[in-house]
């Protein structure tokens, strides 16, 4: 099992090149399936979810090959129309793979995807939309057995919330379908107007691209096409928040500012000093960051959900308290306990996540618990004194391609080890570990209605209650 081992402590300072966007990526690469010649996505993130879905297509049938960064598939052959259990348990995107393989081949049978662990993770606007659609589909032994007898035609959707994956697998099905689709409260990230692009260029006909309402006039066949693949906003709010948390200076590469916005206002208040020029972006921390004073989580142009993690991770050695509130998923926190472990002081209750900066974390094992966590993991460890080896890194290659490699050429002491059979997932003794400072669970901070959360939590005072109510 591998590790990475972060020696803490050092100003961030350098140039960073961002790759491609890994949630753009997903859905393009599902997105291929309906257009029968080649297909070239350049700039595609080298992945471990990427991979998946490179496999999940040549289980279909087609050619997905890599060449450095561009990813060609060609779908003339679609031989199959199920996705084996294997491959949907590896990612939540792979239910993206229903609206195209349903527009296909007219049939699909796919298992429920698997994920990031954030709390329950229904499907049922992806279905429900289908279903409006023309697809008939009916669940057996936890297999979703759809079929489309007279073909997938346009209607009028309207989701209840703006669901990014609900909103592709539409997109997807309503390209080729007969009609129009009117798709209304659709989701609006960038990687959505990505989706759009990719899929007007294979000759859908698209209108209202990143607005609530989009209109899809169905088409007979996609042609195949080049395409790049937006920057990852994502990684580059992880890498902001690297560069702030060790108070350092760095320039980010390759990035798209438009899709930044949403992030930018909380480096600033954090007291960075940002610049902005044509697809580069400098970050210049100050030796202590001022506290951020509370970040709500949004669907797109929001604060997105998966930048709150490395944020989050940046406050807890800033001067002063923040809040931090989910309103996307139901239990994105899980992180917060190995933070603590570090000497952060974050208490967690239901959705709303309060940090209290200290003006040091310090080195400890620590074990990834989802994708963003395991980024929160290593802001953290950028900015602890000591050694911090973090485990379960399946998580993190996720979304992070080659992130010691990045962080090393920014002066971060960064090694990926492999752990000896047998040890501990950590370099220091279990008595170091247990000196760390704990959250001690009186601090005074006061939030929402006046309420305090350890009061709310069951009493101050009694270690096992505090835990119970962490998490
Ligand atoms: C996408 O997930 C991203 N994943 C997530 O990134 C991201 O956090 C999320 O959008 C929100 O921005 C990919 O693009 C591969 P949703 P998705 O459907 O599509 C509820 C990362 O770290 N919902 O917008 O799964 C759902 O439970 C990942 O890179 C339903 O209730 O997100 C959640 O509370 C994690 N029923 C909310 O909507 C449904 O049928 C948002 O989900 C679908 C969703």
């Amino acid at each position: 099992m591998e590790r990475l081992r972060i020696e803490g402590g050092r100003r961030l300072e350098g140039t960073v090149a961002i790759h491609g966007a890994k949630n753009s990526a997903l859905p393009l690469l599902a997105a291929t399936l309906l257009c029968k010649d080649e297909c070239a996505l350049h700039n595609c993130p080298r992945l471990s979810d990427v991979d998946v879905a490179m496999r999940i297509l040549e289980h279909l049938g087609c050619r997905a090959t890599r060449q450095d960064g561009t990813v060609t598939v060609r779908a003339e052959a679609v031989s199959h129309h199920d996705v084996p259990e294997g491959l949907m348990r590896e990612m939540r995107s792979s239910i993206v793979f229903l609206g195209a393989i349903l527009a296909r081949c007219g049939e699909a049978a796919l298992s429920f995807p698997g994920g990031c662990e954030l709390g329950p993770r229904p499907i049922d606007l992806h279905l429900s939309s289908l279903r409006r659609m023309g697809a008939l589909i009916r669940e057996e032994f936890g297999v979703l057995r759809c079929r489309v007898p007279k073909g997938l035609h346009g209607a009028a959707i309207t989701l209840p919330f703006p669901s990014v994956g609900a909103t592709e697998n539409v997109l997807i099905a309503a390209a080729t379908a007969k009609g129009t689709t009117v798709l209304r409260n659709a989701a609006r990230e960038p990687e959505i107007c990505d989706l759009c692009a990719f899929l007007t260029r294979c000759g859908a006909r698209i209108h209202g691209a990143g607005e609530s309402t989009v209109t899809v006039e169905g088409v007979e066949a996609l042609h195949g096409c080049e395409h790049r693949v937006i920057p990852d906003r994502i990684e580059a709010a992880t890498y902001m928040a690297a560069a702030a948390a060790t108070g350092g200076t760095v320039v980010l590469k390759n990035v798209e500012t438009e899709h930044l916005m949403p992030v930018l206002p909380a480096f600033e208040e954090a007291g960075c000093r940002l610049t902005l020029w044509g697809d580069s972006l400098l970050v210049s921390a100050p030796p202590r960051l001022h506290r951020v004073r509370t970040v709500r989580t949004m669907p797109y142009p929001g604060f997105p959900t998966d930048a709150a993690a490395p944020l989050l991770a940046m406050c807890c050695v800033a001067e002063g308290t923040g809040v931090f509130v989910e309103t996307i998923f139901e239990s994105r926190y899980k992180y917060a306990g190995e933070l603590r472990r570090m000497g952060a002081c974050i208490k967690v209750e239901d959705r709303v996540a309060v940090v209290e900066g200290r003006p040091t974390l310090f080195g400890t094992g620590v074990a990834c618990t989802d994708l963003r966590g395991g980024a929160a993991l290593a802001v953290a460890a950028l900015a602890a004194e000591g050694v911090t080896v973090i485990g379960e890194l399946h998580h993190l290659d996720r979304g992070y391609e080659d992130m010691e490699r990045t962080l090393t050429a920014l002066g971060g002491t960064v090694k990926r080890t492999e752990a000896e059979h047998g040890t501990a997932d950590t370099d220091q003794s279990e008595e170091e570990t247990a000196c760390q400072p704990l959250y001690d669970g009186v601090h005074p901070i006061r939030y929402g209605r006046g309420t305090d959360p350890g009061e709310r939590a069951g009493g101050r005072g009694s270690e096992g209650k505090r835990q119970a109510s962490d998490e």
